[in-house]
């Protein structure tokens, strides 16, 4: 390949850090000259056209698409449906009248999203694809393409696409609201802006995170991650991160669901990863902290300012309540990072998993 690790000892590492370059460079595309979002007039129209989003995706980039369903609905007021593509094809939904499908792929050439664009493309659905490669499969077949400027991402973790993803939605999700002359209350684009230099505080105390990772991960065979409303859906990422590339047996709960079941699976020094970012949800996953805690669990809180208490392990600076997906998912991918590297794993290239698949 062209691209080089430059100093970095792994493209994973050199991908986190490219997160907040990635997110100004997809505020510079998507803005015009006066500071406005700058869309596709044909992507706002198929938007407005339509009474329900499919988004289809899978792995990293269908987690993009849970966090992704939240700004179409809450800024957008479109009502959105996120499926697994590979799910999709034998389970298809009842589908509303006027759909419009998203695929959202890193590579554009993920065969079960294909599967899916190639049937509704006969049922005579549209489609949008959002992709890091333009002249991919999902872009070329679909009838409209947002491309994410990410640059190539080489380790198979996927890393700075899913944060891509998440901007390019947001973009999406407000250029409907506009269009729809929806009143929204803050600047996206300032706050992506702000987001991008708390990404690069985040980035700048890698310590802080190998540390927890050393003192969480080096030994341990699982680990579960909490959070409810928008950080369950990161915490899902998160998991998904530390178990390709640690092959730690790890999962993403909603904090909720804790005493349904998993909480049965909490072992004396089990570690917890809890996440509270969120203003409505930070008392009751704290409540779920303490639960697990009193089984023996050794736990963790990563929270955000305004939100903080004493003890938690880590504060992440202040972000737009609806943007901390991108600003949380980072401290959980150094962590993830580091428990592969104190586990003598292979960071960039893990065992059985393939960057793009091409096979259903
Ligand atoms: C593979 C990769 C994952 C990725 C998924 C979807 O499984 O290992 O990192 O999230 O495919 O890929 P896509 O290119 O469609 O986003």
């Amino acid at each position: 390949t062209d691209i080089e690790k430059g100093t970095y000892p792994h493209f994973m590492l050199k991908e986190i850090d490219e997160q907040p370059p990635v997110i100004r460079k997809i505020i510079q595309e998507y803005q015009d000259d006066h500071d406005n979002i700058k869309l596709d007039p044909e992507v706002r129209k198929a938007m407005l056209d339509s009474d329900r989003v499919y988004i289809i995706a899978a792995g990293t980039s269908y987690h993009a698409g849970l966090v992704g369903k939240q700004f179409i609905e809450k800024l957008a007021n479109v009502p959105v449906e996120v499926h697994i593509a590979s799910e999709f094809s034998y389970n298809m939904p009842l589908l509303s009248e006027k759909p419009l499908f998203v695929f959202i792929s890193q590579s554009g050439e993920t065969a079960d999203s294909r599967s899916v664009l190639v049937r509704i493309k006969e049922l005579g659905h549209p489609s949008l694809t959002i992709t890091n490669v333009p002249g991919s499969t999902l872009s070329r077949e679909a009838n409209y393409t947002l491309h994410l400027h990410a640059g190539p991402e080489i380790a198979v973790a996927s890393t700075k696409a899913y944060t891509a993803q998440i901007a390019v939605l947001v973009i999406l999700a407000v250029d409907t609201a506009q269009a729809k002359g929806i009143n929204l209350e803050f600047d996206p684009l300032q706050e992506l802006g702000i987001v991008a230099s708390v990404m690069e505080s985040l980035t700048d105390q890698k310590e802080t995170f190998e540390k927890i990772a050393a003192d969480f991960f080096t030994e341990t065979r699982n680990a579960f991650y909490i959070g409810r409303g928008m950080d369950y859906f990161v915490v899902q990422e998160a998991s998904l991160k530390l178990k390709e590339i640690s092959y730690i047996q790890a999962e993403g709960f909603a904090g909720g669901e804790l005493k349904h079941g998993t909480i049965a699976l909490i072992e004396e020094g089990t570690p917890v990863i809890a996440l509270s970012t969120q203003k409505n949800v930070n008392y009751s996953i704290r409540g779920n902290v303490q639960e697990v805690e009193a089984r023996g669990a050794k736990t963790c809180i990563i929270s955000i300012e305004g939100l903080e208490q004493d003890t938690d392990t880590f504060v992440i600076p202040h972000v737009h309540e609806l943007l901390t997906p991108l600003a949380s998912v980072v401290p959980m991918q150094l962590l993830a990072y580091y428990a592969a590297l104190h586990r003598d794993c292979d960071v960039d290239k893990p065992r059985n998993l393939a960057k793009s698949v091409t096979v259903e």
